[in-house]
C-alpha cells in the first residue's frame, strides 16, 4: 500500500496517471467526433443515435461518472507535476529544454485550462440546455429527442460557432501534443520527429472532423 502511495506521489507515477487518463480521454474524444459526423446522414439517423445513447442509462451514467473521475485525475496529476517542477528549480531549466521545447508543448497548461472552460460551456449548452433553452428537448416526428434540431439551432448562431471553433482549435493543439507524448511517459520510445508529425496529423484530423458538421450547418449545407 505504501509503495502504491509513494508511486502515485512520485513524478513518474503522476506522468503515468496523466498518460493513461489522457489516452482514455482521447478515446472518448475520437468516438464523440465520429458520432457527430452522423449529422451528414440526416435527422433520422442522428436522432436514432442520440436516442440510443440517452436511453442506455446503465451505460450513460457510468460513462459520465468515469469521465468526471478521469478529468479530475488528469488535472490533479498535471497540477502536481507543475508544482514539482517549480519547486525543483535546478531541474526546471533542463526539463523545459528536453520536454517543453515547442510553443504548443509550453502552452499545455493554458490550453488544458481553456478546454476545461470549454467543456463546462459545452455541457451547459447541449446537456443542460441553458445556453439556448428555446432549442432544447424538442421532439421529432417519431417522439424522440430532437438532437438534430438542437445541433442545427446551435450552429446557425455564428457566435456559438466561433466559440466551438476556438474550443476545437485549442483542443486539437492540446491533444496533438498530448496524444503522442504519452508514448514517452509510458516509456514506449519513438523518434521525436515522427511523434511530432503524427501529433500534427492527429490535430488536423480532430479539428476538421469536429468542425466539418458545424461548418456545414453555418453555411446552410445541412439542416
Ligand atoms: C464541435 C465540437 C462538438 C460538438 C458539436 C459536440 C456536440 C455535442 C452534443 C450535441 C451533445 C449532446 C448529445 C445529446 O444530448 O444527445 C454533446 C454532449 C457531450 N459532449 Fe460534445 N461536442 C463537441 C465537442 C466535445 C468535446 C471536445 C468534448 C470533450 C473533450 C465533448 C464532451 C461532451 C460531453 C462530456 C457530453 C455530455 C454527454 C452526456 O450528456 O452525458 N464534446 N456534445
Amino acid at each position: 500500500m505504501t509503495s502504491i502511495a509513494n508511486y502515485a506521489r512520485s513524478s513518474v507515477g503522476a506522468k503515468h496517471v496523466m498518460a493513461v487518463t489522457g489516452l482514455l480521454l482521447i478515446v472518448f474524444v475520437v468516438l464523440h467526433m465520429v458520432g457527430h459526423l452522423q449529422i451528414f446522414l440526416g435527422p433520422n439517423v442522428y436522432n436514432a443515435y442520440a436516442h440510443f445513447l440517452q436511453s442506455l442509462w446503465e451505460v450513460k451514467w457510468p460513462v459520465r461518472i468515469a469521465l468526471i473521475a478521469i478529468v479530475i485525475l488528469h488535472c490533479v496529476a498535471a497540477a502536481f507535476l507543475v508544482a514539482r517542477n517549480q519547486s525543483a528549480r535546478g531541474a526546471r531549466y533542463q526539463h523545459r529544454q528536453t520536454f517543453l521545447s515547442s510553443a504548443t508543448a509550453r502552452a499545455m497548461g493554458w490550453t488544458g485550462l481553456a478546454i476545461l472552460a470549454f467543456i463546462a460551456f459545452h455541457i451547459a449548452h447541449f446537456t443542460l440546455g441553458v445556453v439556448q433553452p428555446e432549442a432544447f428537448h424538442h421532439r421529432d416526428a417519431l417522439g424522440r429527442y430532437d438532437a438534430y434540431g438542437m445541433y442545427v439551432a446551435g450552429f446557425r448562431n455564428v457566435v456559438l460557432y466561433g466559440v466551438y471553433f476556438i474550443g476545437m482549435a485549442l483542443l486539437s493543439m492540446h491533444l496533438g501534443h498530448g496524444a503522442f507524448s504519452w508514448m514517452q511517459s509510458l516509456g514506449i520510445t519513438r523518434a521525436e520527429k515522427d511523434q511530432e508529425k503524427a501529433g500534427r496529423i492527429f490535430a488536423i484530423v480532430l479539428f476538421v472532423g469536429y468542425m466539418l458538421p458545424p461548418t456545414a450547418v453555418v453555411l446552410r449545407l445541412v439542416g
